[in-house]
């Protein structure tokens, strides 16, 4: 392998982690609206980045919420040769930093340490959207243009159900035209095992509203003979899900199709020890889930229900002695191919009204959605893919799926008819969502170098 561009990206490591520290102190959190300006501040800082590189149309986008970022460089077909038109895709905001208290630095101040950097969005996303920012500055800066078309599209609101990107792909879809996407907002499934992930989970993320009298009550004068809407909350609730997990929804098995043999079976040669996952990762004291299935397949590729948090009532230091009016419970579930977001709720609000106990009122509402995907590997992009990973990584790809979502990315294959390559290199242990999220530096740098390696290669294959 020699590539000019990787030479340039490896002279310029310092100067790389610097410029994503600046963009890592902008609190760009997509779902408090105190942050709004914040999560703009973002965007703009992106798309001059963008244009100082050389990338041309660069524009913010407005949407109903947060703005999305465009830019493009289309002139990789000069030389009278077809060449493919990359998607690059990003998500620069990142979820609320609380607990603040349990940061070892401060969430906005980007830290390093043992050969991490610790920040909210370190991986998730910034961080690795920005190995697509660099990579691309080194392939201009080494070779005056890039080995194929590009097209870079950027929403701040990944993190808030992807509402604005949606609207925008399903309504122009021809300002987004492209052979492939590239996505890295994933995980390798473990350090130094180059990774694509081939598969990622939809959702429904919902709220139960119980209402059980006009106003709260005094639970001395009006306890037994008043109906409690958190205890019928709670009596809901449990009736969601059986103690090994398997939701209780009628009919919501009914569209999952299982993985192959072939995929079952790959995944039993990955290198996953679940004790030392229990221990490390989650920390509990037993695991959960539905008997027959390996915690991959649990986590992968079978519909699971949480609840997130439950609102209302009387939560301060001390005791108040009241029946509260009104509870409420955020509740989602996770959608595995070939479910659906519409189906899914459909059944789980006739459910949920259906057991409500007698005397109570209960409204479920769809806050968001977004679809599961699995990505077909067959295509001359996986390919260009795992050729890249080998020379910069020296190990072959191992494929997986993972439990999370990405909205767009069943979009992208439904409205723009293109498949993902979702090459990440967030880790096991980074963090994500949670306090002391970090990035491994050596995993930014080398992932940059694997993007330009990657698009370098991709610009090989024949265009449309
Ligand atoms: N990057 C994650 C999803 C992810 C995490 C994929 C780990 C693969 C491995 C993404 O930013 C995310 O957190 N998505 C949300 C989506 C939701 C808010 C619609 C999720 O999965 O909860
Ligand atoms: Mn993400
Ligand atoms: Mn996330």
């Amino acid at each position: 392998m020699f590539s000019s561009a990787i030479g340039y990206a490896q002279q310029n490591r310092p100067r790389f982690l610097e410029e994503l520290k600046a963009l890592l102190r902008i609190p760009s959190i997509s779902t408090l609206p105190e942050h709004k300006g914040d999560v703009r501040r973002a965007a703009e800082v992106l798309a001059e980045e963008l244009k100082r590189i050389g990338m041309e149309n660069v524009r913010l986008i407005e949407t109903a919420g947060h703005p999305l970022v465009y830019a493009d460089w289309l002139h990789a077909s000069n030389s009278g040769i077809a060449k493919p038109t990359a998607l690059l895709y990003g998500h620069y905001d990142v979820q609320p930093p609380d607990p603040l208290g349990e940061w070892l630095s401060p969430p906005f101040e980007p830290t390093e340490r043992n050969g991490n950097l610790y920040a909210r969005g370190a991986v998730d996303d910034k961080g690795q959207m920005y190995m697509h920012v660099k990579a691309l500055e080194s392939l201009f800066a080494a070779t005056n243009g890039l080995p194929l078309n590009v097209r870079v599209i950027l929403e701040g609101e990944e993190e808030v159900g992807g509402e604005g990107i949606a609207t925008y792909v399903a309504s122009k879809p021809a300002d987004l035209a492209a052979d492939f996407a590239l996505v890295s907002d994933t995980e390798m499934f473990a350090p130094g095992l180059p990774t694509l992930c081939v598969g990622l989970r939809g959702m429904i993320y919902t709220e139960i509203e119980v209402r059980s009298s006009r106003t709260d009550l005094h639970s001395g004068m009006y306890g037994g003979a008043a109906p409690n809407s958190f205890v019928a909350l709670c009596q809901i609730i449990a009736r969601l899900k059986d103690e090994s997990g398997h939701i209780l929804v009628p009919g919501l098995y009914d569209g999952v199709i299982p993985p192959s043999s072939e995929e079952l079976e790959a995944w039993q040669s990955l290198p996953f020890d679940e004790e030392h996952y229990r221990e490390t990762e989650v920390g509990s004291k037993a695991l959960v889930g539905e008997e027959g299935y390996s915690v991959l397949e649990r986590t992968w590729a079978r519909p699971t229900l949480d609840v997130h948090g439950m609102p209302g009532g009387f939560t301060g230091a001390g005791a108040k002695t009241v029946i509260p009016a009104k509870a409420t419970a955020k509740v989602s579930i996770r959608l595995v191919p070939e479910m659906t977001s519409a189906d899914t709720f459909d059944l789980y609000k006739r459910y949920v009204e259906h057991i409500a106990p007698s005397g109570v009122d209960v409204e479920v509402r769809l806050i968001h959605s977004g679809e599961p995907c699995l990505i077909p590997v067959d295509n001359p992009y996986i390919q260009a893919a795992t050729t890249a990973l080998k020379e910069v990584w020296g190990e072959d790809t191992v494929f997986i799926r993972s439990g999370g979502s990405i909205p767009i990315v069943g979009d992208f294959a439904r409205h723009l008819n293109l498949p993902s390559v979702m090459m990440g290199f967030g880790l096991p242990d980074d963090n994500l969502h949670a306090p002391n999220e970090k990035f491994l530096i050596s995993n930014f740098h080398q992932g940059i170098e694997s993007i330009i390696r990657f698009l370098e290669v991709a610009g090989e294959t024949a265009g449309r």
